[in-house]
């Protein structure tokens, strides 16, 4: 029987490399290919493994009539157009839980970065400034006996509640449920609510039109002027010209953000230039290990699908009776 064909615009070591040579016939585009490439090499192709931020548009998916599963490295899925996935059949997978706690680390050091200026005491000793008895940075502030908000209490939101508790920190969360899921102290708030009582206010939503620009102007002026805003989740859940406002005119004690509304940022773009924001490339998953893990668990989702069996990670799993079939 031959083995179904996935396209694959993903670099990766020659063990996962073996792997999907094993359950398909990959063809391998590097992930800066031209969009008349990839258009040109799904034509054939029952299968796509790629990053989570290619764009799978509508016409993408409509330019691979054969296939029949999209799976993406990483947990977030934004990019992808699920609707039209859907309504071709095509299943949509994912990788959630194996990056939970390294985006909870990443998000928790960010949050101890700041309160405690790490990178501000770093850069201070690097030039010099200490052996030229300048004045050293402003002191940091204690997280123990704080209040930290978490905007989105899904499994990092809560993976990130669960540190901070042994930071000694009391958790408020917001959610479309009220009462916590895994029952440790977290007490529900409005989202203004949340604004108004959090020293660190943490946003772990996922990226939709409801999402998009959660945190503008108005929420900003509802923080509490000494507190942090930290975003490990999508860019455009902050409108980002609001926040770099924000911390010109210090409404707000300052923000670390993981993620930007364009990735990498316009040489010009206001975020660049605000003070007290410290800004990551996005990289709250970067482990070696973690991602190796989102790498293998993308693997087994395309495999599955392909070799008819229910992937263990699928965000639309009412197409996958159409999606198992091989036409
Ligand atoms: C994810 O997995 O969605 C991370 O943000 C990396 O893209």
């Amino acid at each position: 029987m031959t083995l179904p064909r996935a396209l694959v615009v993903l670099n990766m070591a020659a063990p996962s490399r073996e792997r999907l040579n094993a359950g398909c016939a990959p063809t391998f585009l590097a992930a800066g290919a031209s969009r008349e490439d990839l258009l040109g090499a799904l034509a054939g192709a029952e299968g796509l493994l790629c990053s989570n931020a290619l764009a799978v548009d509508a016409a993408l998916l409509a330019a691979a009539p054969h296939l029949r599963v999209v799976s993406g490295y990483g947990v977030g899925y934004d990019k992808f157009d699920v609707a039209a996935a859907t309504e071709r059949g095509v299943a949509v997978c994912n990788t959630p839980d194996v990056l939970t706690n390294a985006v909870a680390d990443f998000t928790m050091g960010a949050i101890l970065a700041f309160s405690r200026r790490l990178v501000a005491n770093a850069n201070f000793v690097r030039d010099g400034d200490w052996s030229a008895h300048k004045a050293a940075p402003p002191l940091g502030v204690d997280l123990g006996g704080r209040t930290l908000g978490v905007v989105g209490y899904g499994r990092i939101g809560r993976a990130v509640a669960q540190r901070a508790r042994a930071f000694g920190m009391h958790i408020l969360f917001h959610d479309v449920f009220t009462e916590p899921p895994d029952g440790l102290p977290a007490e529900w708030r409005s989202l203004p609510g949340l604004l108004r009582e959090s020293d660190v206010v943490s946003l772990h939503v996922n990226l939709s039109e409801e999402t998009r620009h959660l945190i503008g102007g108005t929420e900003l002026a509802l923080m509490k002027p000494s507190a942090i805003l930290v975003n490990t989740s999508r860019g455009p859940v902050v409108d980002e010209e609001a926040l770099a406002a924000a911390l010109h005119t210090g409404r707000i004690g300052g923000a670390a953000l993981d993620v930007l509304e364009v990735e990498p940022p316009p040489a010009n773009a206001p975020i660049l230039r605000a003070p007290n924001a410290l800004l990551f490339p996005h990289v709250g998953s970067a482990t070696a290990e973690t991602r190796q893990a989102m790498l293998d668990l993308a693997i087994t989702n395309l495999l599955a699908v392909l070799g008819g069996e229910p992937p263990p990670a699928c965000v639309n799993p009412e197409v996958l009776e159409r999606a198992l079939r091989r036409s």
